[in-house]
């Protein structure tokens, strides 16, 4: 079992400032350089601080994301991009609608695709992060059954991007966002674990005590498809963060 660097944090605050902070200094090298950054990111409750503070220093630093392309890990399916429970609106709502990323560089799987397209989709997709370049930058959260993006538990380690079926705990955990259980969509369009493991950076950001049992678990299991998340243990540069509820039953 190898060792996943991690740094606990006092809250959840300042994890957002110092992730923030590491993809400023990156987008600005490159922005330096006259080249893109290509960032893969996530949607959930975790990053919404994260993006505020990649907000804040656009308007008041400067920050050009002119030159971002980016990738998101997961959508629903089905899922029209304008419902307000999509990851289209999310990523609209707390992200790109207020930093200059242009349209034709955001990309998120799309959830409203017949069912016969999403093969050749998912390969495309896959396609446009080579052509990218690869993705420099991968933001994760974390499910309380250990996935990451939507690779549940039973995800293979070379799995690519997908149509998935969501697990029992995923969808209970959306019930408060859709109205209930059984309108939580039962799949979804996600980036497999290879795709995510061939990021150059990636950043897990864990916050809450309702984290605090499945990071224990990922900090001392071997890397297997029964918890995705130990799959970081096979990366050289990932850096787990957790601010101290998360923390709370690390031994
Ligand atoms: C979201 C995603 C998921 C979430 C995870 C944690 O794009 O891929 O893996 O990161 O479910 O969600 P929150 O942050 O809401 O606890």
């Amino acid at each position: 079992m190898t060792h996943i660097p991690f740094v606990v944090a006092e809250n959840a605050q300042e994890i957002a400032q110092t992730v923030a902070a590491e993809i400023a200094a990156l987008i600005r090298e490159r922005n330096a350089e006259g080249r893109s950054t290509v960032l893969g990111l996530a949607t959930g409750n975790t990053p919404i601080l994260l993006y505020r503070e990649l907000v804040r220093l656009h308007r008041e630093e400067g920050l050009d994301f002119s030159r971002v392309i980016t990738f998101n890990l997961d959508e629903y399916y089905p899922m029209q991009p304008d419902s307000s429970q999509s990851y289209h609106y999310f990523m609209h709502h707390h992200l790109f609608d207020h930093v200059n990323v242009p349209a034709s560089q955001i990309h998120i799987p799309d959830g409203s695709l017949p069912r016969e397209a999403i093969a050749d989709f998912c390969a495309a997709y896959e396609q446009k992060i080579q052509q990218a370049g690869g993705l420099d930058f991968q933001l994760l959260g974390i499910g309380e059954n250990g996935h990451i993006g939507f690779n549940e538990p039973g995800s293979a380690r070379d799995s690519r991007t997908r149509l998935v079926r969501l697990d029992a705990t995923t969808r209970r955990n959306a019930a408060g966002d859709f109205g209930g259980e059984d309108l939580v969509p039962r799949e979804a369009i996600s980036m497999g674990v290879a795709t995510i493991l061939e990021a150059r950076r990636i950043v897990l950001i864990a916050t809450g005590s309702k984290k605090a049992t499945i990071m224990q678990k990922v900090l001392h299991s071997a890397a297997s498809s029964d918890i995705p998340a130990t799959f970081l243990q096979l990366h050289e540069n990932a850096t787990i963060y957790v601010d101290t509820a998360a923390h709370a039953s690390l031994v």
